[in-house]
């Protein structure tokens, strides 16, 4: 994986499942293919096989959630050996939209899927949560998104700029990404510029008229 990484997720948004998955797969491949720069997509569990097998040798993608459960009686679980199997490079965990919460069972499936061969992403509400899991943990990136700018308008480059600098201050430099309501080159541009080494985002790409476009403008402020 290069840095600075833009890190698309595409959430359960209708026009980033199933066939529209594959499409927006592909406006991520061709913006990476003009620009030079490095993105990766967090895709559906219900898509990745297909997703990550038809394009993650171009595309690194990546689960949007993983389980500790193992083979066998483990009904529903995504298990981190297969996510891995299917082609997938890394796995988002914690997401505020789907909290693990106990740091236990968080530093069990850190674990799996680094044994596993996936680059670990664990999100993080705020700076402190954030630093007591890359002491914990040592996952390979933080992501920190406060959730109450999870999905609106104004994003936490422009609302928190203070949470950016103060994350890569505890977290530690080349370990954070930021996120929550990040849609223009401006946006990542602050947070660049604050030490954070990517962002992740959703809607801005999600429910974009031209997604291509705005991973172009994205771009500009790396
Ligand atoms: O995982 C990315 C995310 O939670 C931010 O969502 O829609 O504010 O870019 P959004």
């Amino acid at each position: 994986m290069r840095f600075p990484l833009i890190l698309t997720n595409f959430k359960n948004y209708p026009s980033a499942l199933g066939e529209s998955a594959e499409h927006l797969a592909e406006i991520h491949i061709q913006a990476m293919k003009i620009t030079g720069k490095q993105f990766a997509v967090a895709v559906s569990a219900l898509d990745l096989r297909n997703i990550a097998g038809r394009f993650g040798n171009e595309l690194p993608v990546f689960a949007q959630h993983v389980d500790d459960g193992g083979y066998g009686s483990t009904t529903g679980k995504i298990i981190p050996e297969e996510v891995k199997k299917l082609g997938a490079s890394g796995a988002l965990l914690n997401h505020s939209e789907c909290r693990i919460g106990d740091m236990e069972r968080l530093g069990k499936i850190i674990g799996r899927c680094r044994d596993a061969g996936l680059m670990v992403v664990v999100c993080a509400e705020d700076a402190e949560e954030g630093a007591q899991i890359m002491e914990k943990f040592s996952p390979d990136l933080i992501a920190v998104e406060p959730p109450e700018l999870i999905g609106g308008d104004i994003s936490v480059s422009s609302a928190r700029p203070e949470l950016i600098e103060e994350s890569v201050k505890k977290i530690g430099t080349g370990k954070v990404l930021v996120g929550a309501g990040v849609k223009t080159g401006e946006d990542v541009r602050i947070a660049m510029e604050l030490g954070a080494v990517g962002v992740l985002l959703a809607s801005g790409v999600t429910k974009a008229a031209d997604p291509g476009r705005v991973l172009e403008d994205l771009v500009s402020g790396l």
